[in-house]
């Protein structure tokens, strides 16, 4: 079969594009491994779909070209999704920082993008197995060939569009870092993102202790510091914060914590001091943190039980200083079984930004989380998924 352009991977990038190419007249044929339409979109936000973010710029994604994902972004803003979702009548609100979800279900996105790719006529090829994609010469119209478990394929553009790593139990693979390399792109190296932090043994160990227990936080990594909450785990580090400092974090690093982001600890431990507060130090730090962290966190970093008039302002003022920027030094990532995105992948000095074309090999494009663009938790990485696929989608 022949055909204008197929898009292998009909994941939110993959659908995106194939409704933009198909509204401006391009024959499509999405292919996809898996027998599900959308998987990823069906278990995203926890099954309502974090579809966008209001407030998504450039600067909400890590890259090593910062700038790459500006002319997509700024092309495909998150109105523009947020009127298709609309028009749809699916309802959807704000849960907080410009984060929108589905009220109902994830299940109206996939049947939003769904209906759009039929109305173009778009056609998809679930449960097909791609077995190898080479050039062929000579031919402008006819530029590329897929074999399949289910034939061979020809267009004049290929889009890959298979997303990252995390996930394999509902169909992420490799495939398209494969294919970049086979092709002679460079990649980025990949790490599981948007992932919980794991912990040595000593530090597992004291932390394991306090599992289920959610503190809100000002979390600093790389560089670049979150507030939100954390929540500790029978194996480290999860939450908000700290998924978010997991896409800034490098194997080495530490990340930092501010325990209390609206309290200056030792202002308040002294005013208590000249009230003549006669407390333990442990049990006045309950009425800042909850009980149960304040016991662990004095038990680990001051065990001195004299009551307050007696400990001296250096140690009080060692402790406050813990208490806002407490470093813990992670061993890894849960991994890719666990972890929202993948960081790294195909290397955007191999792209136009304006039509993320390999600048290598004409009539190649890769698309969504398969580029070396990541967003933070809230959203970002559909908005990419999205801006990408239509920018792509516009110069086929
Ligand atoms: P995506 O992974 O969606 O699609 C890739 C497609 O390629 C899949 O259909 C796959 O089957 C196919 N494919 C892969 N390998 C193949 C092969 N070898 N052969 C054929 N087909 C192949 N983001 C966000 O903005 N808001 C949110 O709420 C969430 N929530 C969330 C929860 C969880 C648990 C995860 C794992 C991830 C999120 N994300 C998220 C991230 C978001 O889901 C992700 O960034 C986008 O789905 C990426 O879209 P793509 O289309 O690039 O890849």
């Amino acid at each position: 079969m022949e055909t204008d352009v197929i898009i292998i991977g009909a994941g939110g990038a993959g659908m995106m594009c194939a409704i933009h190419a198909g509204s401006r007249g391009k024959k499509v044929l999405l292919l996809d491994h898996a027998q599900k339409l959308g998987g990823k979109i069906l278990i995203s936000g926890g099954g309502r779909c974090n579809f966008t973010n209001t407030g998504a710029s450039a600067l909400n994604y890590v890259s090593n070209n910062s700038h790459f994902a500006k002319s997509a972004l700024s092309r495909y803003e998150p109105e523009k999704f947020i009127e298709m979702v609309r028009a749809r009548g699916i309802a959807f609100h704000e849960k907080k920082l410009g984060q929108l979800f589905c009220d109902g279900s994830a299940r109206e996105i996939v049947g939003l993008l769904q209906a759009e790719c039929e109305k173009v006529e778009a056609q998809f090829k679930l449960g097909t197995k791609i077995e190898k994609v080479s050039r062929i010469e000579g031919d402008p119209n006819l530029r590329f060939e897929i074999i399949t478990s289910h034939g061979s394929f020809k267009c004049q553009s290929l889009v890959i569009a298979t997303g990252g790593l995390s996930i394999p139990k509902i169909g992420a693979t490799g495939l398209g870092y494969e294919l970049a390399r086979e092709f002679g792109l460079k990649l980025v190296e990949t790490a599981a993102a948007l992932d919980g932090f794991t912990f040595g043994d000593a530090e597992t160990r004291s932390l394991r202790e306090l599992a289920g227990l959610s503190i809100d936080c000002k979390i600093t990594s790389g560089g670049v510091s979150f507030r939100e909450n954390i929540l500790f785990t029978h194996s480290g580090l999860s939450g908000p914060a700290a998924l978010q400092a997991s896409l800034h974090w490098r194997v080495g690093e530490n990340v930092e914590i501010n325990l209390l982001p609206e309290t200056e600890a030792f202002p308040w431990f002294m005013a208590k001091k000249r009230e003549g507060n006669r407390q333990i130090v442990k049990n006045l730090l309950g009425e800042l943190l909850p009980n149960r962290f304040a016991d662990r966190f004095a038990e680990l970093y001051f065990s001195h039980t004299q009551p307050l008039p007696q400990v001296s302002e250096k140690l009080l003022a060692e402790f406050c200083d813990r208490l806002h920027a407490w470093k813990l030094t992670p061993i890894g990532t849960v991994g890719y079984s666990k972890a929202e995105v993948t960081r790294g992948g195909v290397d955007t000095d191999e792209l136009s930004s304006k039509t993320l074309e390999s600048k290598r090999v004409p009539g190649l494009y890769f698309i969504g989380e398969v580029v070396d663009v990541t967003g933070w938790l809230g959203g970002y990485n559909f908005q990419w998924a999205w801006a990408s696929g239509y920018a792509c989608g516009m110069a086929l």
